[in-house]
């Protein structure tokens, strides 16, 4: 392993990727009053909740199992993804059977477990939570407020990276420098990986949402990871960092230091819905790359003075 990447590598066989963890326990203060009384990750986007896109990423990724990592005021999360008999008998009864299946389907498409972070620590922390349900074995994490359509999904891509090398991998692309404080930012080195060219960073260095004068580079980190088992250990080590959280970016970096990270420059689009402005511009993209709306949608907008 150590001469194929140049890291001191995994230790452990590599295994499938089969488990992701969505962590869902924030508390939407970006989008009050909206998320008063509703969980952000179920605000509507076009046509379904926020987390169900995320969710299909999972499917589309070949991964079997979802663990949702929630908190208070968290329960509609858990029952969009259950089965409502109640109403799918109505739908069929009126003869839409159609609609019956589409939304029993969300509830088939696949295995969701749920745990709760009792107490909001930061990220790094929710996803430590999640321990025991994933076990010892890769698994992916997906931030819900990052959406990224599309036919490649970016989780499947870095899985392909993880189970070709053995080592962890996280989705980037470029931002602006002075957006560099919103994100977690890596510098890397080009890796000799020749099948996935130059999409295929070794990280130096990670640092959580610096200002633009202190950003080792524009490289911000997505929102899709895929992370050994040994990122528990690391986490179980990682002290408050920005905002007094626990941060996974500063778990990532001991991760880095002791097995390798690889950043990849993922292919696709991603839409930032963490804030009301994002939420907003992921709204209008995704209802133009609509099967049904799109096209209704963009004559409206064509038509529309500004
Ligand atoms: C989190 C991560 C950050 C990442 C970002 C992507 O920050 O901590 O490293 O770049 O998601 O959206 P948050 O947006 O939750 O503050």
């Amino acid at each position: 392993m150590s001469q194929s990447t140049g890291f001191t590598g995994n230790p452990s066989p590599i295994k499938k990727v089969r488990k992701a963890v969505l962590p869902a326990a924030g508390l939407g203060t970006r989008f009050l009053p909206a998320t008063k009384a509703q969980p952000k990750e179920m605000l509507n986007v076009v046509d379904k909740p926020q987390i169900q896109y995320v969710v299909e990423e999972c499917v589309a990724s070949g991964i079997e199992h979802v663990i949702i990592v929630t908190g208070k005021g968290k329960n509609s999360i858990e029952d969009h993804f259950d089965y409502n008999p109640t109403l799918e008998r109505f739908l069929e009864e009126k003869g839409r059977s159609d609609q019956a299946e589409m939304v029993r389907h969300i509830s088939d498409m696949v295995q969701v477990s749920y745990t709760r972070q009792k107490e909001p620590l930061g990220l790094g922390h929710a996803v430590l939570v999640a321990k025991d349900l994933v076990g010892d074995e890769p698994f992916a994490v997906l931030l819900g407020d990052v959406l990224i359509p599309g036919e490649n999904p970016a989780t499947e891509q870095l899985i392909r990276v993880y189970e070709a090398t053995g080592i962890g991998a996280i989705a980037v692309e470029e931002v602006p420098r002075e957006k560099t404080h919103l994100y977690g930012i890596v510098a890397g080195d080009p890796a000799p990986q020749g099948q996935f060219g130059e999409r295929l960073l070794r990280i130096r260095e990670l640092v959580e949402k610096p200002k633009p004068a202190e950003a080792p580079s524009n490289l911000s980190i997505t929102g899709r990871y895929v992370l050994p088992p040994a990122i528990f250990e690391c986490l179980e080590r990682t002290k408050p960092g920005a905002g007094g959280e626990i941060q996974l970016t500063d778990a990532l970096k001991l991760l880095a230091k002791e097995q390798g990270l690889w950043a990849y420059i993922y292919e696709g689009i991603s839409y930032d819905a963490g804030d009301k402005l994002g939420f907003l511009i992921a709204t209008v993209e995704l209802a133009l790359q609509n099967k049904e709306l799109g096209e209704p949608f963009r004559s409206y907008l064509k038509g529309r003075k500004f």
